[in-house]
């Protein structure tokens, strides 16, 4: 059952469907007219605007929502409640630390699986670039990095989440952050227009990222939202990944680059089928798995909490807050500081 039929719930949907482990048994929106419009091409399943009602009527196997971030709590409670095996929903995991433990102690105390939406890292020149990580050709990793030049709640976690998987997912001690603008608390995916900082992960590798309208231009990319680049270095070498324009390397053996390119068509069927494959075996974890997900959102909450307070902040978290308000509290509103002229139109300076 999806829930969202918006544009990442018809993405779930249509993945879902074309699965043969799958049946979309049910579409739920608050607007009617998005039902209808999607329902043909899932085979009719059952439409509602009721997402607890309607999980309650099918007893979904897979419970995934794609609505929009400030909606979380609820939807978890809606897919525990109909006794779904798996939850599958979209990043964030939430806006707030406070909403986010609450997520966290929902899925934990009713033991149902749960994936987040970090489906990027399908992207071939994902994987290439892991791969190279892997083999060793960069010697000992010390820095992980990542930048995107769109906002906090749309990217920073995506960024998290592949710099956390370049440097094999080790644990983050301590982060320091900084932030500036204001505008885009207003969004529908509040955030501070520009947001950057240092992860300091247990493993002794540095982690930096910047996110936002001072992240730096990836001359490369045309596409605005995949102006991302995150990668890996070591005393041999680097490699990186650029959202939108493949991937490359050097190393001690030469340089090499290749094509690849974020593409939801391409990365959302293995995500799916993940999905199947940990239904049929719990020891084939999915690797967008909700507790590796919460150690990013984590990193990016720990972000806010520094930038607003000042100082390192130590993880994990042990206590809830709300990261947005105090940040936004303390805050100056001087219009933020553009790395390029294309971010303008964005972020509306
Ligand atoms: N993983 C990715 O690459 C990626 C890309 C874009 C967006 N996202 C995330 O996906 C989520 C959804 O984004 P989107 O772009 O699909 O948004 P959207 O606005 O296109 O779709 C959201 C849908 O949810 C519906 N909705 C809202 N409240 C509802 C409720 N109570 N019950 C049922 N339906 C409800 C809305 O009517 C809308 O159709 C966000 O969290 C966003 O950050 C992820």
């Amino acid at each position: 059952m999806v829930v969202g039929m918006g544009k990442r719930g018809k993405h779930h949907a249509a993945a879902f469907h074309a699965n043969g482990r799958f049946e979309v048994v049910g579409i739920c929106d608050i607007d009617e007219a998005r039902l209808a419009a999607a329902a043909e091409s899932l085979g009719n399943p059952a439409r509602s605007t009721d997402a607890a009602a309607l999980a309650k009527s099918l007893k979904p196997d897979v419970f995934c929502f794609c609505t929009l971030p400030s909606l979380r709590t609820e939807m978890i409670k809606v897919g525990i409640k109909s006794r779904a095996k798996l939850i599958a929903f979209e990043k964030p995991v939430a806006l707030t630390g406070n909403e986010g433990m609450k997520v966290k102690k929902l899925l934990d105390a009713s033991g149902v699986k749960a994936v987040v939406s970090h489906q990027h890292r399908y992207g071939v020149h994902y994987r290439k670039v892991k791969e190279i990580i892997a083999g060793g050709s960069l010697g000992r990793v010390h820095t992980v990095y990542g930048t995107a030049t769109g906002w906090m709640a749309h990217m920073l976690s995506h960024l998290v989440d592949y710099m956390r998987w370049y440097n094999n997912n080790a644990e983050a001690e301590w982060v320091m952050g900084q932030s500036a603008g204001i505008g885009k608390f207003q969004d529908m995916h509040p955030s501070p227009d520009y947001i950057g900082g240092f992860i300091q992960f247990a493993n002794g590798v540095r982690g930096i990222v910047e996110c936002g309208a001072g992240a730096p231009d990836v001359p490369e990319v045309d596409y605005w939202w995949r102006k991302c680049r995150i990668g890996a270095q070591g005393p041999d070498g680097f490699a990186e990944v650029l959202t939108g324009g493949g991937w490359r390397a050097v190393t001690r053996s030469g340089s090499w680059s290749g094509e690849g390119c974020m593409n939801y068509d391409l990365d959302m069927p293995p995500y799916i089928q993940e999905m199947a494959d940990w239904l049929d075996d719990d020891s084939k974890v999915h690797s967008c798995n909700f507790a590796s997900a919460y150690k990013g959102f984590e990193i990016v909450m720990a972000l806010c909490r520094s930038a607003a307070a000042g100082g390192q902040v130590g993880l994990p978290l042990t206590a809830g807050k709300d990261e947005l308000k105090s940040l936004q509290k303390a805050m100056s509103d001087r219009k933020v500081l553009l790395s390029m002229a294309a971010n303008a139109k964005e972020y509306g300076v």
